[in-house]
């Protein structure tokens, strides 16, 4: 069962509720009317307009050159065709250098119908959660593999995985939390540790390639469907459209194994 009633929106207070009675929060990146309309029809709680959009979308290598100008015109497809999930925008990279230009932007996001706003990293980011979050603007925190960090990291690689590394992840997880943080997603993480952070996180966590023990999951929409956008898929994908049989199947099947917790299983986790 998803964390919403059939007719009404899934609240940012619903997040935390779901996680204390114990059921999986099912996410997908999504960037469009149509594809929201199916998404929200087959229950999938949460819809994430990320940045990966550079990716699948415009076709670029990486995230980083996504403008504010795209989030905010997808966040606005995508809320015209979902009414119930809960609609997550996420900032591009470079658009939140201070809290008054990422209020700025977030103010865009909300107006064009995000309900939360979603950014990579913890250190000077823990200042512009806290200004969101004063100004009532929900906050989701983004750690580990942070694409935007792709220039610094030399490419998109497990992190977390030395124990000082391990341990620096573990204290960002709770300061976002401190800061203001409703839901924090987890990227390219060991699955033990994802499994720890969770157990010691005041709010849900989200994992993508973080392994099963994360209190929700996500993925980007093209990889569940198995569409070929030119760039290697990472372990923890999977392709549901062939066991789905059709997109709103494939989509159904996503949500039921999250669920259930039979994904991610050790094949598409880090360990
Ligand atoms: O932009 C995105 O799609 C994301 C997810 C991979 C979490 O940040």
């Amino acid at each position: 069962m998803s964390v919403h009633a059939e007719t009404k929106a899934v609240s940012v207070p619903q997040l935390a509720q779901a996680r204390s009675e114990g059921r999986k929060l099912v996410m997908l990146t999504c960037y469009d009317a149509s594809f929201a309309r199916v998404l929200d029809d087959a229950g999938i709680d949460i819809l994430l307009i990320g940045d990966s959009l550079g990716m699948v979308v415009q076709g670029h290598d990486s995230t980083l050159p996504v403008r504010v100008e795209d989030i905010a015109y997808h966040t606005a497809a995508v809320a015209r065709g979902a009414r119930r999930a809960l609609k997550i925008a996420d900032f591009p990279f470079g658009s939140d250098p201070t809290p008054e230009q990422a209020h700025a932007a977030a103010l865009r996001f909300i107006q064009a119908g995000a309900a939360m706003v979603k950014l990579e990293g913890a250190g000077h980011k823990l200042d512009i959660i806290r200004f969101l979050v004063e100004r009532e603007i929900p906050v989701c925190s983004h750690l580990g593999l942070t694409p935007q960090s792709v220039l610094r990291m030399g490419g998109f690689k497990v992190q977390g995985r030395e124990q000082s590394a391990a341990e620096r992840l573990r204290a960002a997880a709770l300061e976002v939390a401190e800061a203001g943080a409703s839901l924090l997603v987890l990227e390219g993480v060991p699955a033990a540790l994802a499994a720890d952070i969770t157990a010691a996180s005041p709010i849900p966590t989200i994992g993508i390639g973080a392994g099963g023990g994360c209190d929700g999951q996500v993925l980007v929409l093209h990889d569940l469907l198995g569409i070929d956008t030119g760039h290697r898929k990472p372990k923890f994908v999977k392709d549901f459209l062939a066991e789905g049989g059709s997109i709103a199947g494939a989509i159904r099947a996503y949500a039921e194994a999250v669920r259930d917790g039979s994904f991610p299983d050790e094949t598409h986790s880090y360990l």
